[in-house]
């Protein structure tokens, strides 16, 4: 039968078609599979902190409806792709408890604080353009729950995106000392944005493989370099800089050349020890214990309805 279902499974992957959650498939790809699509619902749910802090701040009562929508859209990312990843066999409090114990990771951008109303322009243009530059390809994921959970949440991330440029884009029309804001925030999120896409290529131990089973379909510096190529004219167009001495055009490779970045930053704050990370689990930790309360009711009201069925 492992025969059988190996043979099935390498003739969908070879087909470019979809593995379904009752299909075989090896342990491995199940195992990377909830591996990158919990850590991606963890992203989302601690996600909602660096911007949920700005809810109450917000300029007017206009920008704090559309933060809230945002920050709620974030939650809605995390439930469906925990319900995706749950397909894979594991269960949402057991991945919950991954995180709530530190076994589990979470996008390293969301370690950083958000001081100014000009971070949450930069998070929504930098941090939500960089996930939809690595989402948009993940729609067509071989695992179909997560491909189509990724199709609807690249539609709300490109509408966070926009978002966030109009916030930059009215800042760096305003006055010199907003302008000044807006970037003083992309200088700071420009850099730990590049970062989401993952280690270099030589430095990404899941990369090929991911990629052979048609979980990835590109290379995380083939998606940093798209994404460079891509900021770079928006950034003309919001008036602001992108802090790169060595941003330049190369005619030969038809791509941006860009700066080095600072790799053992991003160590340190996988390891648990950037700006935020303590914060950011403390805030996780204690929402997850005063929430205790909504998941008894919830679990004594699931045992009367069935109860009730039974009747
Ligand atoms: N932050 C934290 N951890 C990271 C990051 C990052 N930016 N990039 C890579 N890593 C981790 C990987 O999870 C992996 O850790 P593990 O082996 O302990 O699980 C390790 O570094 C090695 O990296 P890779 O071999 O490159 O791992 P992978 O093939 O999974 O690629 C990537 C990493 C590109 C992030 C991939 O998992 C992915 O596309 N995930 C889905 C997108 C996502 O999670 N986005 C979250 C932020 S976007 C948002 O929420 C708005």
């Amino acid at each position: 039968e492992e025969r059988a279902g190996q043979d099935h499974f390498d003739r969908i992957i070879a087909e470019d078609s979809r593995i379904e959650p009752r299909d075989w498939m090896p342990a491995a790809y199940r195992k990377t599979l909830t591996r990158q699509v919990s850590q991606h619902a963890h992203s989302e749910i601690i996600g909602m902190q660096p911007e949920a802090n700005w809810i109450t701040r917000a300029p007017s009562l206009k920008r704090k409806s559309i933060l809230m929508a945002k920050v709620q859209d974030e939650a809605g990312h995390g439930l469906y792709l925990y319900s995706a990843a749950e397909t894979l066999g594991t269960p949402r409090h057991e991945l919950n408890q991954q995180l709530l114990e530190g076994r589990a990771k979470y996008s390293s951008i969301f370690n950083y604080p958000a001081r100014t109303w000009a971070d949450m322009g930069a998070i929504g243009w930098l941090v939500d353009g960089a996930a939809i530059c690595n989402q948009v390809p993940l729609c067509r994921a071989s695992y179909g729950p997560y491909g189509r959970a990724m199709v609807r949440i690249c539609k709300e991330e490109s509408f966070h995106q926009r978002q966030g440029w109009e916030i930059l884009y009215e800042l760096s029309h305003g006055t010199p000392e907003q302008k000044q804001m807006a970037q003083d925030a992309v200088n700071r999120f420009y850099g730990p944005a590049l970062q989401m896409f993952g280690p270099p290529d030589g430095d990404s131990p899941h990369s090929q493989q991911s990629m052979a089973w048609n979980i990835k379909r590109f290379s995380n510096d083939e998606l940093r370099q798209r994404f460079v190529d891509m900021m770079v004219p928006q950034a003309e167009a919001l008036g602001l800089t992108l802090p790169d001495p060595d941003l330049k055009w190369n005619e030969e490779r038809g791509h941006y050349d860009y700066g080095a970045l600072d790799w053992n930053e991003f160590k340190t704050v996988l390891s648990g020890a950037g700006p935020c990370n303590v914060q950011r689990m403390q805030r996780r930790r204690q929402a997850h214990a005063e929430g205790a309360w909504v998941r008894e009711a919830a679990v004594a009201y699931a045992a009367k309805m069935a109860e009730r069925a039974a009747e």
